[in-house]
């Protein structure tokens, strides 16, 4: 798949979408063209005020000429689209009009599930249909190696929820996990974006805490992290 140019370019950006035709891909998983989407991004319940913001920011970007090609199907993608497996998602209900910002497991339900993606990647998953397959946020979800990041290493995502043996985070306080946070990146061939994570400031990174510690526990126990190219992977 190669995501596209995001910057206002008119020919090989996102120039002459309309910010509806930006807000509808977001929050409906159906691209300018009409096309459905995977479903790999998370963003339909995410706040007007939230997703307007995001694209003021990505209008107020330099506009870079860059042609990306467009996704082509392979036959086994086209043919999941065609009957019906994959799906374009929509909201569940109305999102809401703005959050409040503070420190509750509210707000980082919100975080977590809308915004920043720790479900979609926490959770187990068909890499073909993008189906979700695991108990959320449990982990297990084996992410191919990313050839920009190219250290050939698959990474499996650890179990989030609060479970006493097999919860990554079982036994991390607060001030723990904020400086995780902050500490950035450990591997780096792990498609977790630890860059831009180790900016997200103390108030959220407590409110995500938090929300995870409300979770149901989980019994999944992820045996390792990184498997080495051509090793067999977990079954997903
Ligand atoms: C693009 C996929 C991706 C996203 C998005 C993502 N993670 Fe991860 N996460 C991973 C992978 C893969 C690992 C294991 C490799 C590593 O530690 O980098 C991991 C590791 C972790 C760890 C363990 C780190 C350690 O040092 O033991 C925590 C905690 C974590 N993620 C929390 C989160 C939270 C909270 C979010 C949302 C704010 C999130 N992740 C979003 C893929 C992701």
């Amino acid at each position: 798949m190669h995501a596209p140019n995001l910057t206002p370019d008119m020919e090989t950006g996102i120039g002459k979408l309309t910010d509806a035709d930006i807000a509808r891909t977001m929050r409906y998983m159906v691209g300018s063209d009409g096309r459905c989407i995977f479903p790999f991004m998370p963003f339909a319940e995410m706040s007007d005020a939230d997703l307007t913001a995001i694209v003021s920011y990505l209008r107020s970007q330099p506009a870079v000429k860059h042609e990306v090609k467009r996704t082509e199907m392979k036959f086994l993608g086209k043919a999941l689209l065609t009957f019906g497996a994959i799906k374009p998602t929509g909201t569940k209900g109305t999102p809401p009009k703005s959050v409040v910002i503070d420190s509750t497991a509210e707000y980082g339900k919100y975080l977590a599930n809308s915004v920043a993606n720790c479900l979609g990647c926490h959770t187990n998953r068909n890499m073909k249909t993008g189906e979700f397959t695991g108990a959320p946020f449990a982990g297990g979800f084996a992410l191919p190696p990313d050839p920009a990041l190219s250290d050939g290493n698959t990474y499996v995502s650890p179990n989030l929820t609060p479970d006493p043996e097999t919860g990554h985070i079982y036994n991390w306080d607060e001030q723990t996990f904020i400086n995780r946070f902050k500490a950035g990146r450990v591997y780096k061939g792990s498609a977790m974006p630890w860059g831009a994570f180790s900016r997200i400031n103390d108030l959220e990174l407590k409110a995500i805490y938090r929300y995870l510690k409300s979770l149901e526990p989980v019994k999944n126990k992820i045996p390792k992290i990184v498997y080495g190219p051509g090793e067999a992977l977990p079954e997903s």
